[in-house]
């Protein structure tokens, strides 16, 4: 069995990282959406907060949601993946994931990191501007799956205005 894992921060999750998930679904037998525990790291959404909405926006994909505590390329090793699967918008994402992918494979030589480029419709969300957008009370309903629009609309409305 292929088993892949798709990580991230997911704060909070976009169209753009459930369009990678569902990419990976097609290749792997088996999808891990893996949100790592990282303290030092200022996040919106807690760990729990976006596990759930992840769960509720891969509601009948078969992926497992999970959290990780430690490094991936460990976390890979317990989990029998072979793959972390990871979504490229542009050159300047690249310099980052490429550095990351060499430290993992250095760590977990098993383990190979797959970019999959960005559908085009992507190419210019981040979790970043649904937060701005939110922030603002905008309309974050193209950048966000349907079912959980509301919840993250009204969980960060207003935080901009502060
Ligand atoms: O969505 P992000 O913030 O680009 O995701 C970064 C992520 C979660 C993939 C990265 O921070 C990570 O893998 N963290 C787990 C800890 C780890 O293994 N660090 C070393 C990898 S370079």
């Amino acid at each position: 069995m292929r088993v892949a894992i798709c990580p991230g921060s997911f704060d909070p999750v976009t169209l753009g990282h459930l369009d990678i998930i569902q990419r990976a679904c097609k290749i792997f037998d088996k999808v891990i959406v893996a949100v790592p525990i990282n303290p030092s790291k200022k996040t919106s959404f807690t760990v729990e907060e976006r596990m759930e909405l992840l769960k509720l926006a891969t509601k009948g994909l078969n992926v497992e949601i999970d959290s990780v505590d430690g490094l991936l390329a460990d976390y890979a090793k317990v989990k029998g993946a072979t793959a972390i699967v990871k979504g490229l918008r542009a050159m300047s994402d690249f310099e980052y994931e490429f550095q990351m992918a060499l430290t993992n494979k250095k760590l977990n030589p098993e383990l190979e990191t797959m970019f999959l480029s960005t559908s085009s419709e992507f190419m210019f969300l981040s979790s970043s501007m649904v937060k701005q957008v939110a922030g603002f009370g905008g309309d974050i309903s193209h950048f966000v799956p349907e079912c959980i629009a509301d919840i993250i609309g009204e969980r960060l409305k207003g935080t901009y205005l502060k």
